[in-house]
């Protein structure tokens, strides 16, 4: 029995790893779940044929709990939530673990002394576990408006910070170096829980995709920990996986945004979404506006058109109506791609998925490195909603605070239509000189609306 648990664990294992190879691409996204799922489906009916189940009324129980929960959830939740849905199934993640961790501890603390591997994975997953339960609630209640989405910072916060942790740390070593005290594992949970929102607390909203990626990473490594606790080896290899994976997603995010992930965590930046665009521009410089007829004559007569997507696009949830638009100007004739940044929006892959709900093919967009040497031979980029991901300070100030992030080179093309509502900042709270560019067409609205009148206007033509 257990040579075939191991080995339908060893499937499980694969079967992973494939369908994460699957989820790399989007065409092949839907399959790689799949193929996850079923080797989920797999590892959990191994373990529940497990010898050592001795009631499976709870577990029964929790299973249509659970799923009932998660299927309403995955069901219902809007696109534009999907971050915050991400948040809390991370934190639930999280806290699993710790609760396997401290049952164990419960366990084995009846016949002291504790083995000092059990005593450090147990912590470890205590640890892990509590941060990523509360420090994801936190990240979630951020994006949903529930708590301030800007920085929150007091005095001495860092220092407590350190404080907290070294407790851990004495707490800890006296657990494992001597005998199982209650009182000292209890402090050890409850600081992990506070430690989860302390630590999430000063980070802005709109970087919560990072932190949510990388809370994601912690709460694989809490089931590692959780998995070398209760010797079980698919936990620990799901685990390392996660964690791996998470930990992946949050470098590729710092570096499409040419920041460190010190900086994400400990540099306040960032205003949180209420507040972006409150901030207006103070430049005296002079822009072109448009309206929708005169934006239909520039865009309905191109060859070659790019559409520059942003957080704009998804705030309006403009997608059907720039399909709509898609769809018109390809039957005149235009050849139309989209220019997909990998930190457009507020979410790892938000573009694609907005996009895709509204049935643009994939083979319409076009990753950044591949589109931008089109742009200098691209008659117009209609950009929606973006700002930051076009903005050439990246590559021309290097006294701004996003020098150096790579951007799509709009201003190389022939004209730029740019649809936001005002010339106030995206995300990162700077001006944009794209918007005094003598070959940019401002065109100002929200952009559905903007991009509906534009459908209208161009049916005219
Ligand atoms: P932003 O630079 O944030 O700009 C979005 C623009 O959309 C704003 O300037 C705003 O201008 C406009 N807008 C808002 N609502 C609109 C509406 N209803 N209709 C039309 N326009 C609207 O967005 P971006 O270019 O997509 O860049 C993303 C930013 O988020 C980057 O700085 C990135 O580093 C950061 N970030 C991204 C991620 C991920 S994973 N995607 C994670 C963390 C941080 P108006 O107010 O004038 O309309």
């Amino acid at each position: 029995m257990t040579t075939i648990i191991e080995l339908s664990y060893i499937l499980a294992a694969s079967l992973f790893i494939i369908g994460l190879k699957y989820m790399s691409a989007p065409a092949s996204a839907r399959r790689g779940n799949l193929i996850g799922a079923i080797g989920m489906l797999l590892a959990i009916v191994v373990t529940l044929l497990d010898r050592q189940i001795v009631s499976f009324t709870w577990i029964i129980v929790g299973m249509v709990i659970g799923s009932a929960a998660g299927w309403a959830s995955a069901r219902y939740v809007k696109m534009t939530a999907m971050p915050q849905m991400v948040g809390l199934l991370n934190g639930f993640g999280g806290g699993a673990s710790a609760l396997v961790a401290v049952a164990e501890f419960l366990k084995l603390a009846k016949n002291p002394p504790l083995p000092m591997d059990s005593s450090i994975t147990i912590i470890l997953g205590v640890f892990i576990g509590g941060i990523t339960l509360t420090g994801s609630f936190m990240a979630y209640a951020k994006l949903e408006g529930l708590v301030s989405g800007s920085p929150i910072t007091f005095p001495l916060q860092k220092p407590l910070n350190a404080i907290l942790i070294l407790t851990i740390l004495a707490l800890s070593v006296y657990l494992v170096g001597w005998t199982p005290n209650m009182l000292f594992f209890w402090i050890i949970v409850a600081i992990s829980l506070i430690y989860g929102v302390l630590f999430v607390l000063p980070i802005g909203g709109a970087d919560m995709p990072v932190v949510i990626s990388l809370l994601n990473s912690f709460s694989g490594l809490a089931a590692c920990a959780a998995g070398f606790v209760v010797e079980n080896n698919v936990l620990i290899v799901s685990g390392s996986l996660v964690g791996a994976a998470g930990l992946i997603l949050t470098q590729i995010m710092c570096k499409a945004m040419n920041r460190s992930l010190t900086n994400v965590l400990f540099s306040a930046f960032g205003t949180g979404d209420s507040a972006a665009g409150a901030a207006g521009s103070t430049s005296d410089k002079t822009v072109r506006s448009v309206d929708s007829e005169e934006a239909a004559m520039v865009i309905g007569y191109a060859q070659t058109v790019i559409i520059v997507p942003g957080y704009g696009m998804a705030a309006a949830q403009a997608q059907h109506a720039v399909r709509e638009l898609t769809e018109l100007l390809q039957g005149r004739g235009v050849e139309v791609k989209f220019a997909i940044h990998p930190v457009a929006g507020r979410m790892p892959g938000h573009m694609n998925v907005l996009l895709a709900e509204a049935n643009v093919p994939y083979t319409l967009l076009h990753d950044m490195d591949d589109i931008n040497p089109e742009f200098p031979h691209t008659d117009v980029v209609l950009v929606i909603g973006a700002n930051d991901v076009v903005n050439p300070a990246a590559r021309n100030d290097k006294s701004s605070p996003i020098y150096g992030m790579p951007i799509l080179d709009v201003d190389k093309a022939r004209n730029v239509i740019m649809m936001k509502r005002s010339l106030n900042p995206g995300f990162a709270g700077i001006e944009n000189e794209l918007f005094y560019n003598p070959k940019t067409l401002m065109y100002f609205g929200s952009a559905k609306e903007k991009v509906q009148e534009l459908v209208a206007q161009v049916k005219k033509l």
